[in-house]
């Protein structure tokens, strides 16, 4: 057996039914680069342009997460997101799958439902729903939608849960039958998900509120479901114990996600992606944990994905993301708390990235303003690039997507 002091980021490992080369992962990134179908204006369609810039990504024996694919018109909620419901979508899938699979690459897809943080013009005229009647603070603008503010959601009923449960699971059999070699459901960044498993959004009363153990029913029934339609093996989840992005700022986080972990234990799963407490979708990693002090002062010693690593036992991989680079990509794995690295930013800015890591090439910094198209020249900062600064250490943990 490999000791652990001897494993790091170019270690074989196994995932699911993966045999992974190295654990340098392409984090699951949202560029909005998909076609607007012609069936439905609410559907966008997988492209040759997404497929380029996946398969510019696939390693031999490496994993790529896709961006979040909505499971259904209600669950989408920007332009350019290529769902994966219709049959167009699984076509165009299908094609960047096979490419991916061709270079010697494995991809999961990352299955998503927005809950509240979508606008009822996005989604065919539908009020969003959420778990509870909690709007989001503010304005939700996006490329080509002007502000408007957040609507209030609708709690979903129960009848409501099951039919988004049975979404999730015909988007996993989806994505099976186009050769994906998994699925990761999105279980983080203040989506619906989260938007059941915190305490400030979520002020049901019934089996789905009130309590750590009915805040976590939607979603552990929810694994449960699709581990019986498509395997454990194939089923993996991302979450967020330290989020605060879409208002996230439920109580009893480490219990809390600590008893999730627990119960995900049990299922064999492919993995579960964690993202490290210093990242934030808004704020810096320095920023982060001044917000995270509170929780540090109220007697917990440290602020790390420890106790999930605890609670969730030995036998599931971890992945973490959030901060990494090559300066700081062994730490997880080194001190036992993680087994795979996803990269996000330095993935968008350098296609090769995994090449670069290896050989100690300098990386690219990404250009914030390319991120999320949909754009005229939507090939921009995706897979064409004009001329690029070179990152330098630290850039990672600055301001962070906001830079
Ligand atoms: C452009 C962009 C799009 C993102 N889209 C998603 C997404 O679709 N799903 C998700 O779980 N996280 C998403 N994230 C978060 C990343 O997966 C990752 O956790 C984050 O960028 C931190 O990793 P990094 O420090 O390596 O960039 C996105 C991040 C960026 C920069």
């Amino acid at each position: 057996m490999t000791k652990i002091q001897e494993v790091d980021i170019w270690t074989p490992i196994q995932i699911g039914d993966c045999h992974l080369a190295h654990r340098a992962v392409l984090a699951p990134l949202t560029r909005n680069r998909g076609t607007r179908s012609v069936e439905d204006e609410h559907t966008w369609v997988p492209n040759e342009l997404m497929k380029t810039y996946y398969t510019e990504r696939a390693t031999p024996g490496g994993l790529l997460i896709t961006e979040a694919t909505p499971v259904s018109i209600r669950a989408s909620g920007l332009y350019g997101i290529p769902g994966n419901f219709t049959e167009e979508q699984q076509k165009g899938w299908k094609t960047i799958v096979s490419a991916v699979h061709t270079k010697g690459g494995y991809i999961f897809n990352q299955l998503w439902h927005q809950g509240r943080t979508t606008h009822s013009a996005l989604i065919g005229d539908k009020t969003p729903e959420s778990s509870s009647n909690v709007p989001i603070d503010g304005t939700f603008q996006w490329n080509g939608f002007s502000a408007r503010p957040y609507e209030v959601p609708v709690a979903m009923t129960k009848k409501a849960i099951l039919d988004t449960q049975d979404d999730f699971v015909q988007a996993a059999k989806n994505a099976m039958a186009v050769g994906f070699d998994g699925i990761e459901i999105h279980g983080g960044n203040g989506y619906l998900f989260d938007q059941f498993l915190h305490s400030n959004i979520n002020t049901r009363t019934d089996d789905y509120g009130g309590s750590i153990e009915n805040r976590c029913r939607f979603i552990i029934e929810t694994v449960e479901k699709l581990c019986n339609a498509i395997g454990p093996s194939k089923v993996a989840i991302r979450l967020t114990p330290f989020g605060l992005f879409g208002q996230t700022y439920g109580s009893d986080r480490l219990q809390q996600w600590s008893y999730l972990c627990g119960q995900l234990g049990k299922f064999g799963l492919a993995y579960v992606h964690l993202i490290e407490p210093r990242f934030d979708e808004l704020k810096s990693a320095y920023e982060k944990q001044s917000a995270l002090k509170d929780m540090v002062e109220q007697g917990v010693e440290e602020v790390s994905l420890r106790p999930f690593r605890k609670a969730l036992g030995e036998s599931t991989p971890i992945v973490t993301a959030g901060g990494f680079g090559p300066q700081n990509m062994n730490d997880g794995i080194k001190n036992g708390v993680s087994d795979l690295v996803a990269f996000g930013r330095y993935f968008v800015a350098n296609p090769d990235l995994i090449d670069r890591l290896k050989s100690k090439k300098p990386l690219y910094k990404w250009d914030r303003s390319r991120f999320y198209g949909p754009f005229d020249d939507n090939e921009f900062g995706y897979t064409v690039f004009g001329e690029r600064e070179l990152a330098s250490e630290g850039d990672i943990l600055k301001a962070q997507l906001a830079d």
